[in-house]
């Protein structure tokens, strides 16, 4: 099938997986993507969560399937991946919303716990990307769309192992593009600054336990359905990077345009929690 934007079928008319559908960012783009009648697979560790979100999902309750899944059971994620593959018969589009992020400086980060971040944000993503790409690659037809974040362009204190785990979904889906590029396969890379959602409280100290704490920076930014109403016209475009975020995008630019040594001190001076 020739890559052209007449392929590019309606969302209300697609396949969804949606991973991390249980609570924030991919739970606001699981109700409305059910509100327009695209067929839904919702995914999380949490059963009930994921159930509370299909009865909460407007239209025909048929068309939202639950599939709970663990990104830290690797070996479990291609079996997974064909669970859902057979649920409707294909995968139009495949979201990797699910993630967990830090509250640490580096050194105080156990490796076992930067590796458990880089396990969920950046493993358990390449793991199911793989899994579902020979359907898509059959098909002829697909959209990947990758919930990064601001920290997958920039570092910040006390995110080592989350900006790291974000850098490398960029340095992967970045070459993966090219590779399906004439298999007519989208890629949309999404780098949110702060929204509204319980990441925060659920972010790892450096001894694994849970933060337990919102931040300002969160109680201060966007909600979830401002941010998905901001979101949607892109990923109805397939756009290849889309950065959704309040002030803190000035980070982005000054990234850009500022001399380094320059960009370097006002991230040293960088309110982040
Ligand atoms: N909120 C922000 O300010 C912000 C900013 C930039 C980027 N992001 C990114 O946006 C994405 C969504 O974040 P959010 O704010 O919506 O966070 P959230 O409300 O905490 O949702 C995270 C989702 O990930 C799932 N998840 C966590 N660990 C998992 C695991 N081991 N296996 C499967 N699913 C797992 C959670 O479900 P279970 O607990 O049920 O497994 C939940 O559905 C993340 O990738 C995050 O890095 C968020």
């Amino acid at each position: 099938m020739k890559r052209s934007k007449k392929n590019i079928i309606p969302a209300g008319h697609r396949v969804i997986w949606i991973i991390g559908a249980s609570a924030g960012i991919g739970e606001g783009l699981a109700k409305y993507y059910a509100s327009i009648g695209a067929k839904l697979i919702i995914s999380a560790r949490s059963r009930d969560k994921l159930y509370q979100v299909k009865a909460a999902c407007k239209g025909n309750p048929m068309n939202v399937h639950v599939l709970p899944l663990d990104l830290e059971d690797e070996t479990s994620l291609p079996e997974k991946a064909l669970e859902a593959l057979r649920i409707f018969g294909r995968i139009d589009t495949l979201i990797h919303s699910a993630g967990v992020t830090q509250r640490a400086l580096a050194i105080d980060t156990k490796l076992s716990v930067a590796q458990k971040i880089m396990d969920i944000n950046y493993w358990g993503p390449v793991a199911i990307t793989q899994a579902v790409l020979p359907a898509m690659q059959q098909q002829g037809r697909g959209h990947i769309i990758v919930i990064s974040s601001l920290m997958g362009k920039i570092g910040t204190r006390f995110r080592s192992s989350y900006a790291a785990s974000k850098h490398a979904l960029h340095g992967y889906f970045e070459s993966l593009r090219p590779e399906i590029y004439d298999d007519n396969i989208h890629i949309s890379m999404v780098c949110p600054g702060f929204v509204n959602t319980s990441l925060g409280e659920k972010a790892l100290i450096g001894n694994g336990e849970k933060y337990q704490k919102k931040d300002d920076v969160h109680i201060k930014a966007m909600s979830v359905s401002e941010f998905v109403k901001r979101l949607i016209p892109h990923l109805d475009k397939q756009k290849e990077e889309i950065f959704i975020a309040g002030s803190e995008i000035k980070a982005i630019w000054a990234s850009k345009y500022l001399p380094g040594k320059l960009f370097r001190r006002k991230i040293r001076e960088a309110k982040v929690i």
